[in-house]
């Protein structure tokens, strides 16, 4: 009967949304990955599937129902795969990606974190050079349901007779306010640094981000902190990305650079990534897109979804020795020589997406106590 209570008590309920093209591959993987961690470790993780993306106009019309978007309400956490098709098209008029816009909206996950990691077997496979690369450890707050990608007024219209199109930067002070605390409170558990990324010398609602961050600075005086511009920033993150500890910026800014921080860590198959709110509840996703060119053919690199599923397991369950056995298992699977193809080195030979993930599964630890 305990044993039975113990077992409800640590039920997780996780929404699985692989969406397109690589993405039901490396959630596929990921999935195998949690149901090792569950048995080695002694909990339940609670599986359900979603549509979503190009699959869900596919087969509903619609990039994402409102039914999908309830059931990701009612999970403890959802993790997706990728939504898109190539060249970011549209399909009947609607875009794949709109499902993972309307998931961070309505679940209000406000903050996006994207952390860079350095895997030293690999870090050959980086144009930027080794020695610059070594030590770097950050980690990119992005705002995530504002700025550009929402505010209104928004669409096409005309102007003087001639066709247009417009989009609206706006932020509020709340919401820079909230996003700039979770940034220093973080930094308060790591180096101690944030840096603050806008182009507050062109746009107004970049100059008021800046204002509003020197104010949440003032509240966090044991913590270092500096405000940069965006351009500036996007060349420093190759030059000397050992500066930044905790970097905070807007939905935009945030997209941008992440993409250019991946180049740091080899490949956009190595990311994850963990969007919060107020609760725990999260959704996780690699950063990388649907891949639709090597899609289907077990080629896909799942490091960047089993890291995010690691970040899971942190900050929506809570528990701390699971996510790091992950991380530990995909170290030590790099260490073993394991490479799919976007990280090998030429010439020499690489595996496919289920080799690595059952690399990763025979090299995850068992609970110390045990
Ligand atoms: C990302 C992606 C998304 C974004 C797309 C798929 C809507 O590029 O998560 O970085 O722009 O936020
Ligand atoms: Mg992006």
């Amino acid at each position: 009967f305990c044993r039975i209570i113990g077992t409800v008590m640590a039920s997780h309920n996780i929404l699985l949304a692989p969406g397109d093209g690589i993405g039901p591959e490396v959630v596929g993987q990921t999935r195998q990955v949690l149901e090792a961690v569950g048995e080695r470790f002694g909990h339940e993780f609670a599986f359900e599937s979603a549509l979503v993306g190009a699959a869900a106009i596919a087969a509903e019309g619609i990039e994402i129902t409102d039914e999908v978007v309830d059931r990701a309400r009612a999970c403890d956490a959802v993790l997706l795969g990728a939504c898109g098709v190539a060249g970011g098209a549209a399909i009947n008029g609607r875009h794949p990606e709109r499902a993972v816009l309307r998931l961070r909206t309505e679940l209000a996950l406000w903050t996006n974190i994207r952390p860079v990691q350095i895997f030293e077997p690999i870090i050959d496979s980086s144009p930027v050079k080794p020695e610059i690369l070594r030590g770097v450890d950050m980690v990119v707050l992005r705002e995530l349901t504002g700025g550009v990608y929402y505010a209104e007024p928004r669409g096409r219209l005309t102007v003087d007779g001639e066709p247009a199109a417009r989009d609206t930067m706006l932020y509020r002070r709340s919401e820079v306010e909230r996003i700039g605390h979770r940034a220093f409170q973080m930094a308060r558990r790591r180096r101690g640094k944030v840096t603050s990324v806008d182009k507050q010398n062109v746009l107004e609602s970049s100059a008021y981000w800046h204002e509003v961050m020197t104010e949440v600075a003032a509240q966090y005086p044991d913590v270092e902190m500096d405000q940069i511009l965006v351009d500036a920033f996007a060349m420093r993150l190759i030059l000397s990305p050992r500066d930044f500890d905790v970097v905070v910026t807007t939905n935009m800014f945030g997209d941008i650079i992440t993409d250019e921080m991946a180049v740091l860590s080899a490949s956009l198959g190595m990311m994850p990534s963990a969007s919060l709110g107020d609760s725990s509840r999260g959704l996780y996703e690699p950063i990388h897109g649907a891949a639709p060119d090597i899609a289907g053919q077990g080629l896909a690199n799942p490091i960047g979804a089993i890291l995010s599923a690691a970040m899971m397991l942190r900050l929506s369950f809570d528990l701390e020795a699971e996510a790091q056995a992950i991380e530990d298992a995909v170290s030590a699977a790099l260490d073993a020589g394991y490479r799919t193809a976007d990280i090998k080195e030429a010439g020499s030979s690489h595996v496919g997406t289920s080799d690595m993930g059952e690399a990763i599964i025979a090299r995850l630890g068992v609970p110390a106590a045990a």
